[in-house]
């Protein structure tokens, strides 16, 4: 009979082991501080297995993916991992790899999320993966103004899960000015448009069912549908987004629960539905009673100013899901879900069970946000279109072989590498001290093919700059190190 300890033993063995990009975020900013990065690792590592987040008998990720992870050379890492070994800490054992001295039998298994890639922490390279906008004068101007004494924050009486009541309001008006007319009580005001999806995720779909999203798409969305234990199916996309007789097809083969898109610039092709596609998909969806969840984070971000009316003014069972995070500040934390009312009402206790309710500040700041709405988009886009142009010129210049249309809003350009797996050029990148994400990040279906590139053109100018060079120069040399051999050294 297995003893309790053998079956903990057991789950340890059947963890993953902590991937080169989970430690490295661990690490964080590993690399500030005096030293050889050798030494800046070793010391961080050592902090990590002495306060226990590094356990015993844990594997540590080998020496090259780690050097990749951490945009520094092997050597680095070797040099550090033998310094721990010397300070006993870590025992190197030729073909089984590092791991941290001792044993444990408590450790459980480690989940990975698909978009927590994104967030891991390098110390030192240009981190040109996340697409996470900058403050505005306008955003700051307007979170000045929070009036605490706008309710009663002595008692926080106004609190409840689906939001401040004159919040809801605020973004009642502000959907009905978008086109839509909506009450407040189709208002829930989430922590980012990421909690509304997987609140209306939530709401919609069982364990077992099918979802259809965009071929590519944002891994927060489907990671949601997993987690919730649904299946979420590609379809394919053009520069207009999911083709009408692509959803028609998977609709009538998978029967789906929901139907996920993100039609604004999205992320990551930047594509952008037309007023006719988005019309022809609003009706198809609603003619096969599928609701869609259309996640509209990126619509306001139109580089020619025009912002398309929700889905749901077409049909009014699709959900919206909304949030001020990318135009005014990603640091808000302000989103909202416009459902019927009687959704909100029962997701209402799924929201509490998660975090009670969001941040009265933020609130409070989101109806400044809102009052100031076009001031603060005309910042936020002139600086986008400005930064996009820039990133256009320089790719131009620097990668004249790479193809991608030029972005018409949002915050990313998707580019098409002349050859090659994406992945293995994104390690390869993170050696010249760039990181980017490849399309494999996003890809839904498996197997993808791996041929395009993500970079978000959000990091002030100069990192902007110099990172498109880094790629430049990682690129030729990734060229160089995948040419085939010349015809002579074949023999
Ligand atoms: C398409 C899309 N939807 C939702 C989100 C999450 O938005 P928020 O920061 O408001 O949670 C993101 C974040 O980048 C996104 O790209």
């Amino acid at each position: 009979m297995p003893t309790e300890s053998s079956a903990n033993q057991k789950k340890m063995d059947q963890s993953a082991p902590r991937t080169a990009e989970q430690l490295a975020s661990l690490l964080a900013r590993w690399a500030d501080g005096p030293g050889s990065l050798h030494h800046r690792l070793t010391e961080s590592l050592t902090e990590l297995i002495a306060a226990g987040v590094l356990r015993p008998g844990e594997l540590l990720p080998p020496e090259r993916r780690m050097a990749s992870a951490l945009a520094v050379a092997r050597g680095t890492v070797v040099r550090s991992y033998t310094s721990l070994s010397e300070r006993g800490l870590v025992d190197r054992i030729q073909g089984s790899g590092t791991r941290v001295v001792g044993t444990t039998e408590t450790v459980g298994s480690i989940d990975v999320t698909r978009s927590d890639g994104l967030y891991a922490r390098h110390g030192a390279a240009i981190d040109l993966r996340m697409a996470m906008p900058s403050m505005l004068a306008t955003t700051t101007a307007a979170v000045a103004r929070v009036q605490f004494d706008a309710i009663d924050v002595a008692t926080l009486a106004d609190t409840e899960p689906a939001g401040l009541f004159m919040l809801r309001e605020r973004i009642a008006h502000h959907l009905t000015r978008q086109g839509l007319s909506t009450t407040p009580w189709q208002i829930m005001v989430t922590s980012g448009a990421q909690q509304a999806i997987v609140l209306a995720v939530s709401g919609l779909v069982q364990p077992g069912d099918a979802v259809l999203v965009e071929a590519v798409t944002w891994p927060g969305l489907t990671d949601a549908i997993a987690q919730r234990g649904g299946r979420a199916h590609g379809v394919e996309l053009d520069r207009e987004g999911v083709r009408p007789d692509a959803l028609e097809d998977a609709i009538q083969r998978l029967r789906p629960a929901a139907i996920g898109l993100n039609p604004h610039h999205q992320n990551p092709t930047g594509s952008r539905m037309s007023a006719q596609r988005r019309r022809e998909i609003a009706e198809l969806a609603a003619a096969y009673r599928v609701p869609i969840i259309e996640d509209r984070a990126l619509a306001h971000l139109a580089f020619d100013g025009q912002v398309a009316t929700p889905l749901a003014d077409h049909a009014p069972q699709h959900l919206v899901v909304d949030s001020i995070n990318k135009v005014a500040w990603p640091g808000l934390r302000i989103g909202w879900l416009r459902a019927d009312a009687d959704v909100i009402e029962r997701l209402r206790p799924v929201r509490a069970m998660i975090d009670l309710y969001s941040p009265t500040h933020s609130q409070l700041a989101a109806i400044e946000v809102l009052r100031d709405w076009e001031d603060i988009v005309d910042e936020r886009v002139d600086g986008l279109r400005r930064a996009a142009d820039l990133a256009v010129d320089t790719i131009g210049e620097v990668l004249p072989t790479w193809r991608f249309a030029r972005p018409r809003g949002g915050l990313v350009l998707w580019a098409e590498l002349p050859g090659g797996d994406a992945a293995a050029f994104c390690d390869h990148a993170a050696r010249h001290g760039v990181l980017i994400a490849p399309g494999k990040q996003f890809g839904v279906d498996a197997p993808y093919d791996d041929d395009h590139v993500r970079i978000p053109f959000t990091v002030p100018q100069p990192a902007l700059l110099e990172g498109i060079e880094r790629l430049g120069a990682a690129w030729r040399s990734f060229e160089r190190s995948n040419a085939p051999y010349p015809a002579a050294a074949v023999i």
